[in-house]
């Protein structure tokens, strides 16, 4: 039996196109579940659209159309953004689908049975943009004196019936689960806030779950006056995808989600609200929730009125998914801000892919096809400076893969990076081109390192950069059902007929 790993995305509202913000966290996730399938995990990744709420239906009627036909529309280039970004999600989830409504009043129904739910009314702020409700106290007030939400974004008063989820009661257990597993939270500064917040004088409140002012939404149960607050239909999606309610299936298996991965926006929604509907509910807590930072683009926010919206599908068009996904990843510590900008992309495929990756590859292949007869040459003795090369690079899988279970993507990389490197030095420092007039058996055995450092490199790399990979560990002559970590302690049989070498990773160069 192989041991299980479900990890989420958030699932993306559906009011305008996507950016490559979107991307970013669809290309994470998807490094973490394929290197979890190749550690021998069942895994389950799960990704989608959010297409209720107020905010989708303003910008369904800004659009001219009826809110179902505009969210297939959009969730349609969602999808195809995945598609494109190479993602290998199991399942994509709508929440207009069927059984999602059925899920969230379910989750709705239990709730209430527990005793959680009471009819109120709302009387506050609500930024549409946010899908979120507002203290008085929170709000600022801008240069022309209007009222804004802390994100900036425009608030307008409401008042009207509302359910309400008596959250406020879960503030102590909540607490008590954030101090006693410190890994529920990452990273640990935004931990750290979100018990700031549970802890502040305020403390946790009821929440108001349900909404009469519009109608697109998840009816309330018994009460069709009222739709659920988006967000709560929202999170339950990350049961409904797996079968709640019926508690035997996939969701016997999968729940509690190993990783639920967000941005630093939403957070609290998954750190705060969805466990204390999971409580409520009788249901496990997931294990994690790890929230990234956000980008900016040549040093700007990203916003239609700016115009500067990049759409990634044109940015792997032009320079290519694999190094895209890469510069993602590599670009800032995974947790932090980052700015995207075409310099620092280009900048990263010539120096780490072409030059680092690329060269070493390239300098080695090309030098067995042209002087060691094209396969897989013979392993020799183990001078000091091998065995130092083979240290690192058996030690990567385990270092690698600790960096990655702390969603450390940008350590990992500088991890394999720093023994490509050491490659590098490796190959001008043995200079096979001199052992070629000296030393044939010699040659061959530095050769042979190259070859097994480079076959580890790229069995790693796969999650991050799986097509050019795949031709990489093609040339390298290794079988497509040997690429899984596992197989790495199985090295390429001395005399394995290599492919003729052709570059990976050629140096951008900008059009004139
Ligand atoms: N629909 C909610 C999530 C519900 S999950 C139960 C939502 N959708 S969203 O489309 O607005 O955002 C989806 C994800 O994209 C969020 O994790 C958000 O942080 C991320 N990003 C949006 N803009 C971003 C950047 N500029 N940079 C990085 N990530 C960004 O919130």
């Amino acid at each position: 039996m192989k041991p299980t790993y479900y990890l989420t995305t958030p699932i993306f509202y559906v009011n305008g196109a996507p950016h490559i913000g979107h991307a970013y966290t669809m290309i994470a996730a998807d490094v973490l579940a394929r290197w979890k399938r190749l550690a021998g995990y069942d895994v389950f990744f799960l990704t989608g659209t959010d297409e209720h709420g107020q905010k989708v239906e303003k910008a369904a009627a800004d659009a001219g159309k009826d809110p179902q036909t505009f969210t297939d529309e959009v969730s349609a280039i969602f999808a195809d953004i995945a598609r494109r970004m190479n993602i290998t999600n199991d399942q994509f989830i709508r929440t207009t689908e069927p059984r999602h409504k059925a899920a969230s009043q379910a989750i709705w129904k239990q709730l209430e049975a527990n005793g959680h739910i009471y009819l109120g009314g709302y009387e506050g702020w609500y930024a549409v943009r946010d899908e979120s409700f507002y203290d008085e106290a929170e709000l600022v007030t801008n240069a022309q004196g209007q009222k804004l939400a802390p994100t900036g974004a425009p608030v307008e008063y409401v008042t009207e019936p509302s359910y309400f989820f008596r959250m406020s009661s879960f503030g102590e257990r909540l607490i008590a689960h954030i101090e006693a597993n410190p890994d529920f939270i990452g990273p640990r500064e935004r931990r750290n806030e979100v018990l700031g917040f549970l802890k502040s004088p305020e403390g946790l409140k009821d929440l108001s779950i349900s909404r009469t002012s519009f109608r697109w939404g998840v009816p309330v149960p018994g009460d069709d006056a009222h739709v659920m607050y988006v967000w709560l239909d929202a999170l339950t999606n990350y049961i409904t995808a797996i079968g709640y309610p019926d508690m035997t299936g996939p969701l016997a298996k999968f729940w509690p989600a190993d990783l639920h991965l967000v941005g630093k926006d939403i957070l609290r929604f998954h750190a705060v609200i969805w466990p204390a509907m999971l409580l409520a509910a009788d249901l496990p807590l997931p294990k994690r929730v790890f929230a990234h930072g956000w980008w900016t683009v040549e040093g700007e926010k990203m916003s239609k009125s700016v115009g500067n919206v990049i759409d990634p599908r044109e940015l792997a068009d032009a320079f290519g998914v694999d190094p895209l996904r890469f510069f993602l990843l590599r670009e800032t510590t995974f947790g932090t801000d980052g700015d995207f900008s075409r310099a620092s992309l280009i900048r990263r495929m010539n120096v780490e892919l072409a030059n680092d990756l690329g060269n070493l590859a390239q300098r080695t292949l090309s030098f067995i096809a042209k002087n060691a007869g094209g396969v897989m040459p013979k392993r020799g003795e183990t001078t000091p400076e091998d065995a130092t090369l083979a240290a690192h690079r058996d030690a990567l899988v385990a270092s690698v893969g600790a960096a990655i279970d702390r969603q450390a993507f940008h350590e990992a990389l500088e991890t394999i990076w720093v023994v490509i490197r050491s490659g590098n030095a490796y190959i001008d420092q043995q200079a096979p081109w001199t052992l070629k007039k000296a030393d044939l058996v010699r040659m061959e055995a530095v050769l042979a390192n190259l070859l097994d450092l480079l076959r580890v490199v790229s069995t790693l790399l796969q999650p991050f950069m799986p097509e050019s990979m795949a031709k990489m560990l093609d040339q390298l002559g290794v079988p497509a059902d040997a690429r899984d970590f596992a197989s790495l302690a199985t090295p390429i049989a001395e005399g394995t007929a290599l492919p003729p070498p052709a570059g990976v990773f050629p140096r951008f160069v900008e059009a004139a």
